[in-house]
């Protein structure tokens, strides 16, 4: 399972990356994450997200060395599905080699494949590394929060939001895709042009629009603009 290539950023370091498969791996991630952050955390803790979460947990490997790591989880939160970054961490001879960038970008894209809306995490206020490296990849500063951690340091939160593939509450308004009954007829509600002698239909409609990418790519639009599908309807 999980076993690939990195990309060109890595690519001057032979890096595997690896999703996580199992509890035998769950030594060589605590060993990696207690040695580098300064939050201590119990098994349990490690157990919470792994196992719930294996999807978004990722490792790099130098040949039969654990580089890296990172470990999310992912729920509702109040009224959005969000994804968190829990844990985070290359060692430090394979640092500046975009290894983290990488485990981040898998793992974000796993949350947005699965409908999160937005990510977060909690990085020091004083850790300029990590700050530059989840500002390059799109997080703002969403709060400050006064000695979050346990050695008295205040944390920012930091979010990313993902693009929405179209615009839900418009979508809620004009209805979805338009819909026939039994006998062919249209029911669907939509505003119609009747002048061509043939039914075509003008709506907020995500599948019949070029801009939007409803699988949730990157890069993609995401506002929704008003569609004509070119649907043939039954006349009434
Ligand atoms: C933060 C950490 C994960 C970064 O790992 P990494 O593999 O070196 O990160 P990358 O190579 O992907 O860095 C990507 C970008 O982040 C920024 N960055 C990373 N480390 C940096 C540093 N020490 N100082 C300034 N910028 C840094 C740079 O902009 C870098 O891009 P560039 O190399 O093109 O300039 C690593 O330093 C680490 O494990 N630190 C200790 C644990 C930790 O702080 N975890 C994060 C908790 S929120």
């Amino acid at each position: 399972m999980g076993e690939e290539k990195g990309h060109e950023a890595t690519a001057m370091v032979p890096i595997r990356y690896v999703s996580y498969e199992g509890e035998e791996q769950l030594p060589l991630i605590m060993t990696l994450i207690d040695d580098e952050l300064s939050e201590p955390y119990s098994i349990f803790t490690y157990r919470y997200f792994l196992t719930l979460w294996p999807q978004l947990c990722f490792m790099a490997f130098h040949e039969d060395t654990c580089v890296g790591t990172i470990v999310c989880k992912m729920g509702q939160h109040r009224n959005t599905f969000r994804g968190y970054i829990a844990m985070l961490v290359v060692i430090k001879p394979y640092r500046g080699r975009g290894i983290a960038t990488e485990l981040v970008t898998r793992s974000i894209q796993n949350m947005r494949d699965a409908g999160c809306e937005e990510v977060t995490l909690e990085a020091e206020v004083t850790n300029k590394g990590a700050l530059a490296l989840y500002g390059n990849l799109g997080f703002t500063r969403a709060k400050r929060l006064y000695k979050y951690y346990l050695n008295g340091v205040d944390a920012f939160r930091l979010k990313l939001l993902f693009p929405q593939p179209y615009d839900q509450r418009m979508l809620a308004e004009y209805g979805g895709p338009c819909q026939e009954n039994e006998q062919g007829e249209h029911v669907c509600g939509h505003h119609h042009d009747h002048d061509k002698g043939e039914h075509t239909c003008h709506h907020f409609d995500p599948h019949h629009s070029h801009d939007v990418d409803i699988h949730g790519g990157w890069n993609h639009a995401h506002h929704v603009h008003s569609a004509s599908c070119g649907h043939m309807h039954g006349h009434h």
